[in-house]
Parts: C-alpha cells; structure tokens; sequence
C-alpha cells in the first residue's frame, strides 16, 4: 500500500458536519460527528487533515465506552493521527472532532471569493467599510476536503454527509442537496442551514457554498428542480446555461436509464474558480465564464464552451458522482466519459453545431501531446496529490474521450450504450476500476474489450497508419508504426489494434472498407486500381494517416468533393504533424493548403489557420511581410466571400468562421485595410451608431489591439473594468497581450500581478504573452524576476501549470536554451510529466525551425517574387 493511502483498519459510513464560515474574519468553526467502523483492534486512527486546527476529539461506542484521544498533526503527510488510550474493539463507533480552520484565497478547499457589488448595494457595504463582497465556496477535488474538515479523502471512502451551515441571517447557504430545516439562533444573528443526507459519496464531491447569492427560479426536468445561483445583478446571464442543463438531464437519464442521483440541481457561478466547473452533486460550481452569458452579445464560441461546461458536469452526475473511480490511476473514467458523453448530449440538443467535428480538433491537442515521447499512458499509476492533479489533462480528457468515441463507433452506439447501463447498475453508491468498464463493455458487445483497448489506456502513444498501393495499383497496403514528433525512442513492436476504416475509389466506384488492423502491416487487394483512398473514413480513430507516393496528391486535389469536413480537418492536420515530423517538406504541405480555399467550414478552417499561428512564432523577422503575404492569400477567397456582416438566415458556424477568418487577416495577416476597417467599426459600436454581429465584434477588439496605440490600450483595461458580462471581461483582458508595443507589453506583464486581475486569470494572461511573437521575450524576463511571486499568488500549482504552457512559444534556440537552464537551476517540477512535454514541445519548435528555415525562406520567396529573407 502507498504511503499516500490510508489504512482501511478504521472506515467513515457517515458524516454529520457543522460549518460557521466567518466571512469578515475569513476563518471557520467546525465540528463533525463521523460514524466509523472499526475493522480490526487499533488504538489509533489515521485520516487526512491539512492546514486545519483540530481542538478536541472523543469517541464512544453502543456500549457507553468514551475515550478522549490525543491528536498529532502530521503536515507534510496531509494527516491527522488520533490517539485513544485504550484499543478500541472492532465494530461501530462514533467519533466527535471539533476544528477550525481558515477561509484561504488559494481556490481550493473552502476559500473565499470576492467581487464588486453591484451599485444599489454600494452604499450600504461602505459603510460598513467595503465595496466588495465575500463568498466562501469549496473545491476539494483531487484532495482538497481535507483543508475543511479531518475525512478519509479518498475517493473509494465513500460515506453520506449531513451537513449544517450556521451563516450570518442574509446569506444564501447551499450545499449537494435540499435544504431541511432552518432555524434562527436567536442573539446571534445567525441561521442554521440544515440539508438532507445525501447519497453515499466521495468526499471530493461535497460543497458548501455561502454568499450572497441570488437564485433563478427554478426550471423542471424530469422532476428535478434546476437554477443557476450568482452574485447578485448577474440573473439574467443564466438562461441559456438552465436551457442546456435541463436538456441534458433529460437526456443522460434516458441514456443512462437510471434517474438523476440528486435531490435538486443547483448550478453557481463563483467568481473567483480555479477551473472551469465542478462536478459535485446536486451543487455544481463554474467559474463565471463557463456559466453566465449574454446570448444577444456573446459568441458562438462562448456560448458553445457554457452548453459543453455545464453538459458535462451534469454527464458526472452518473459517471463519476454514482459511479466513481476507486482511485485517481482511473481518473480517465470519469473525465474521459463526461468528455465523451458531453460531446453525445451537446451534439443531440445541437445538432447543426457540428460539434463531434470540433471534438476533432480536441483529438488533435490530444495527438500533439502523445505524440511526445514524454506522453504517458491514460491510466497511470497516481501516489501523491500533486500528481493526481497533473492527471487532469488532455490525454485524461481529450484522448480518453476520443478512444470512447472509437470504440462506441466500433462497437455500434446501442451496444456500447447497454455496456454502460449495466456498469452503471453495478457499481451505483460504489466504486469501479477499468476492468469493471471492460467486463461490462465485453457482456454487452460479447466481445472481447480488453485485448482492443490495452493498447489505447495503458500505453503511451498512437500509432502513425501508412496507407501505399503495391505496384500492381490494386493492393492497398496498410501499416503502423508509433508517431512521434522527434525521431527515436518509438519502441520496435508497438503494436496498436486498430479498428480502421477507409472509402477507396476505383474505376468510379467509391466503396467502404474495414479492418481491425492487430500487426505491422496488411494488405487488402481491390478489384480495380484504386483511384484515390481515404483513411480514417468518419474520422473517429485515434490514430493519424500518412499518404505515401501519390495517394497525398490526389486526395488534397479537390478536397472539397470526395471528403466530410471532419476528414478534411484530419487530412490536413496529419499532413502537418508529419511536416512537423520531418516527414513531409514545409513547402509541400503550404502548396496543399491552396486547394482549400474554397472550404467554408469553420472545423476544417481552423486545421489551416493553426499552423499559420505556430509558423509566425517560428519565422525569421525577415520573411514576416513574406509570411503575412502568404496568410492573406490564403484568407482572399473567404474573406471576399464572408464580407463583414452576416447574410440573413446564415447559420451561427459561418458567423463565427467570419470572426475568426477577420480576426487571422488583421492580426497574422496583418492587412491594414481590414484593420482600418476593424477600427472604424470598433468606435462606431462603442458608440452605439452600428450594431455588429458578437463574432466580428470579438474580433474587432483582437484586431484592434494587435494594431493598438497607449490610448487604445487605456480604454481597453477601462472596458475590462467595466465590461457587462463575463465574456466581455475576458476578451479585454486577453486582448491586452495583443499589442505590440514594449511599453504596453511591460504594462500587461505588471498588470497580470497587481491584483486587479483575478489570480484565477492572471496565469492565462502570462500564458498568452508568452506566446506572443511581440511579447515573449520581455514575458519571460519578467516570468524568471517573479517566479516566486507568482509561487505565492497562483492558485496552487494549476496556475503555474498553465502559466508555463507558454514556454512552449519560445521557440529561438537562445531562448529555449535558456527555459531549460532555469529550470533544471531551480528543480521546479509541475507535477506529473508537465513540465517534461512542454520542454519538448519547445524541442520540436526549435528543431523544426533549424531544419526548415532555409526552406521556408526560399518558399516565401519563391511566391512573393522577392528575395524576403
Ligand atoms: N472534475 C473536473 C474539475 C476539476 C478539474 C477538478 C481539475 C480538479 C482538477 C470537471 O468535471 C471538469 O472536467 N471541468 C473542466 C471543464 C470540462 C467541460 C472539461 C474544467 O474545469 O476545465
Ligand atoms: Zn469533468
């Protein structure tokens, strides 16, 4: 047993807890009243407890026994050691702790949150001496309940929790299900908030939430009472979010055939929130973002992002709250099928957003991180905390969910749907492991899973499918190999089994092919020679196609007529990793993308317009005008085609192509005449005298700030201050990364840090100017001056987590030498691999700028007419 584990000699079946947050004196009164069951003599207990006061402990047992123990707090273990000083005898006991602990900022455990109130309560909180008001909220998953209370903070320890919350008289106070009773304390002015048991859970899924918080009115699915909680003004932000919800609802109850666990759902935008949402039953929690919106003002994108957050969480309900992996190694349980069923649930309520081909591009982050040969398997053997939250990452989420979507597509949606209700059934108020998954999948399907699926969870990697033709021009010949962007280290005999899928033309006829490709290699005659074949057919598989000889050519010859927009984006996207691999020449693959500029579809576009944002960070200075040159005609015929304002009728996919095509040619592009007309638009909006489609006016504001003078930028942070929604907030913040000039590079960076941007922010922000071709350099002069400060400020270490991914855009061989020296100097370690994979993305960068620059040069060149570089 690890270290990290708690012995199982004592176990918890129920929790009765009692809070009093003190939200002026950010501190908390607890006490807990935890039936156990002890297993086997001991004298001792051993539960988790970390940066909590614990002031007195009993316990008694049926018999009248009463010991008094003795506590000693172990820190660096997260423990409490409660001694008696007698053995206690196995068999139920009741055990007593009264604690206390403190409302931290860090956004984790039980914290607080602060916002501005909104005018009407101005003058009352002033003179009280603030303008600002306080909230207490909790975030315990991984292994945060232990900050608010001593538990067994695992997630195999699952118990029911009967919890009161004493709150000052005005505060809302809601926790996982229906409040009970509530009764005065008289003298004191304060309530007792009291909530009905709830079903047998992990501890990580408990919340308390105390503020003041306005609710909707309820909204009816299936007979579950739904609202959205937020600080007080923001209500009408909430009605697209109850739309999903109670679709959604309806429609995993359906699904899963099992009824919604809960006894309510409530869903609370909290303004300060380390992730996006949280899953905890009954009581989801979001960051503001991810919740609230303006329908008439927020884009396609944000509104997509809030329907995918809250159907997400609400897929845990079952699939991680119910059912809940037995430790953090199955993690991929739970997160990869939220993603999996998110995308199912969003997909059935929306079904002309398109969103399994935008899941393609999710499955391409994936790819780009498995294929690093510091990927590491979805299920992985977890110890610490601090490694069970470096899990929560693509591979966990993205290639978890698309290997789901490979075998439900494989397996035939109906009997992968079975598998799951019986797993389901089977494990409900309890835990599972894969194996269960699997055995259930396998019952279903009458097939054997796991022998499919090994490779896909418990290897790192996926396998590159070559496709040729034999000389005859009549065999296809297949094989597999492991992709990686750097040569070397792809171990001899990884072998994937592959459920392929192709559509071949020959002699006219277009037909559909399959085979479960278990080998290196195979070959399938055809009849007739094959005119053109496309691998991966609906594009589901998680593995990537490279076209030898001639197939490449034919197939990207009119692109338009023989692919779905989902294989277009796959086709494209491989054709770059393997440019990125050294596979294909640079100048091979930009040649290709010039049949596709009469694609209109936003997925397939955003497969173009990515390697076009990763080349700006890697040409040199002087093939930029060249650079720019080729983006904008790339761009011409779509942006000729889109104009700047929606058709009548035009469908929210193309309006939000139109944003991000705009967006491209003002910024990449760098077209003065779009950012003369960005800029004309931008004021006559601000000024209310032109009304201009969400998805322009989001890209108005980038382009504007790419091509920003100091007053710009004045009026932008003045925007970001005063924004009216939270979208609105975000995109002037994140704009203010955008502008080039040094001075205003250097306000951003001293911005991020000053306390005016959330910490829950401030990493993104960073993250984003170190990308930034104009701000990276002077980013990470001041990212090495001020690790330690934003050590401290970060919440834990996500934020630094996703501060650093920006290093991955440094890519010159100066200054990658010297990210690496910092580093290693400092031994900083991001938990997991983390750090490892962005070091060798930045590998991969600057490897790849060495190999191609003169090819690149001379293809920039070549096309301009000019020598450029
Ligand atoms: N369980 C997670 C929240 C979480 C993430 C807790 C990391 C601890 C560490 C939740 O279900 C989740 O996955 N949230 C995502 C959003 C989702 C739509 C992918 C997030 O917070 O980014
Ligand atoms: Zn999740």
């Amino acid at each position: 047993m690890s270290q990290h584990r708690l012995p199982q000699s004592v176990v918890p079946s129920r929790y009765e807890i009692e809070l009093a947050p003190d939200l002026s004196a950010f501190v908390f009164q607890g006490k807990e009243t935890v039936e156990v069951t002890v297993r086997e003599p001991v004298q001792e207990i051993v539960l988790n407890a970390t940066e909590l006061q614990l002031h007195s402990v009993t316990i008694r047992n049926e018999t009248g026994e009463r010991l008094v123990g003795r506590i000693t707090l172990d820190e660096e273990a997260e423990r409490a050691r409660l001694h008696f000083p007698e053995t206690l005898a196995p068999g139920p006991w009741v055990l007593e702790i009264a604690f206390t602990g403190l409302l931290n900022d860090k956004l984790h455990g039980f914290y607080r949150s602060t916002y501005t109130l909104p005018p009407s309560e101005q003058a009352a909180a002033e003179a009280a001496g603030s303008t600002a008001g306080v909230l207490a909220a909790t975030q315990f998953e991984a292994t945060d309940a232990r900050r608010a209370f001593p538990c067994w903070d695992e997630p195999a320890c699952k118990a029911v929790f009967d919890v009161t919350l004493v709150v000052d008289e005005p505060l809302a106070a809601i926790s996982n299900t229906r409040v009970v009773a509530e009764r005065t304390i008289p003298g004191t002015g304060k309530k007792a908030v009291r909530f009905a048991p709830t079903i047998r859970m992990s501890t990580y899924l408990l919340a308390f939430v105390v503020g003041r918080l306005a609710a909707t009115d309820p909204v009816e699915a299936d007979g579950v009472s739904i609202r959205v909680w937020a600080v007080p003004g923001k209500g009408r932000l909430a009605r697209f979010a109850l739309e999903a919800a109670a679709f959604s609802l309806h429609f995993f109850h359906e699904y899963y055939a099992v009824p919604y666990p809960g006894d309510k759902l409530d869903l609370i935008a909290i303004p300060d929130f380390a992730f996006g949402a949280m899953e905890n039953l009954g009581a989801i929690t979001f960051r503001e973002t991810a919740l609230l919106a303006d329908e008439g003002t927020a884009t396609h994108a944000e509104l997509t992002r809030i329907a995918h957050v809250v159907i997400h969480e609400i897929a845990h309900m079952w699939f991680g709250d119910l059912v809940t992996m037995a430790w953090w190694n199955g993690l991929w349980l739970n997160e990869a099928f939220a993603t999996f069923m998110e995308v199912m649930a969003v997909d059935a309520w929306k079904p002309a957003w398109g969103r399994w081909e935008a899941f393609g591009a999710s499955r391409a982050a994936a790819f780009l991180t498995d294929g690093l040969h510091t990927s590491r398997p979805v299920e992985f053997p977890v110890a610490a905390p601090k490694d069970a939250e470096a899990m929560f990452d693509v591979l966990t989420y993205e290639k978890g969910g698309a290997v789901l979507r490979m075998l439900e597509q494989y397996l035939g949606p109906e009997v992968f749907r079975d598998g799951v209700r019986r797993y389901l059934i089977r494990h409900q108020y309890a835990n599972a492991e894969t194996t269960d998954l699997w055995r259930a999948l396998g019952e279903a399907s009458r097939q054997a899973i796991p022998e499919v699926m090994e490779g896909w969870i418990f290897r790192p990697g996926y396998p590159l499918v070559t496709v040729s033709t034999a000389d005859d021009g009549r065999t296809l010949c297949f094989s597999q190999r492991r992709f990686t962007y750097l040569p070397d280290g792809g171990e001899a005999g990884d072998i994937w089994r592959i459920p392929i899928t192709y559509r071949a033309r020959a002699k006219g006829a277009v037909r559909d092919g399959r085979l479960m490709l278990a080998s290196a290699e195979a070959r399938v005659p055809c009849k007739e020679p094959v005119e053109w074949v496309v691998v991966n057919a609906g594009g589901h598989g998680f593995y990537r196609v490279q076209y030898a000889g001639d197939l490449w050519r034919r197939l990207v010859r009119n692109p338009g007529e023989i692919l779905a927009p989902i294989e277009r984006f796959n086709v494209l996207s491989d054709a770059w990793a393997v440019t990125l691999a050294g596979l294909l020449p640079v100048g091979e693959y930009l040649d290709a993308t010039a049949a596709f500029g009469g694609e209109t579809d936003r997925t397939v576009w955003s497969a173009l317009l990515a390697p076009f944002t990763y080349l700006s960070r890697l040409i040199e200075p002087a093939c930029r005008p060249g650079f720019e040159a080729l983006v904008r005609d790339r761009l011409a015929a779509i942006v000729a085609r889109l104009g700047w304002s929606p058709a009548v009728g035009e469908d929210e996919r193309t309006r939000q192509l139109r944003g991000e095509i705009l967006r491209v040619q003002g910024t990449l592009g760098n077209d003065p005449a779009t950012q003369e007309t960005a800029r004309a638009r931008y004021a006559r909006q601000r000024a209310g005298s032109e009304a201009v489609d969400s998805n322009v006016a989001a890209a108005l504001v980038a382009i504007c700030a790419h091509a920003g003078s100091e007053a710009d930028y004045e009026s932008f942070v003045a925007a970001f201050k005063g924004a009216a929604t939270p979208q609105e907030e975000q995109r002037y913040l994140k704009a203010l990364a955008d502008f080039r000039d040094p001075a205003l590079v250097g306000r951003t960076l001293a911005f991020a840090l000053s306390g005016e941007v959330r910490t829950q922010d401030a990493p993104f922000l960073m993250r984003e100017t170190l990308m930034g071709v104009h701000s990276r350099e002077q980013a990470w002069l001041f990212v090495k001056e001020h690790w330690e400060a934003m050590e401290r400020l970060f919440p834990s270490l996500t934020g630094l987590r996703r501060m650093c991914e920006g290093v991955t855009g440094l890519a010159t061989p100066e200054l990658e030498a010297d990210v690496r020296r910092f580093f290693a100097e400092r031994k900083i370690s991001l938990g997991g691999k983390t750090l490892e994979q962005y070091l060798e993305q930045l590998r991969i960068a600057v490897a790849f700028r060495e190999r191609e620059a003169a090819g690149l040069a001379s293809y920039l060149s070549r096309r301009s007419g000019a020598s450029c570089c």
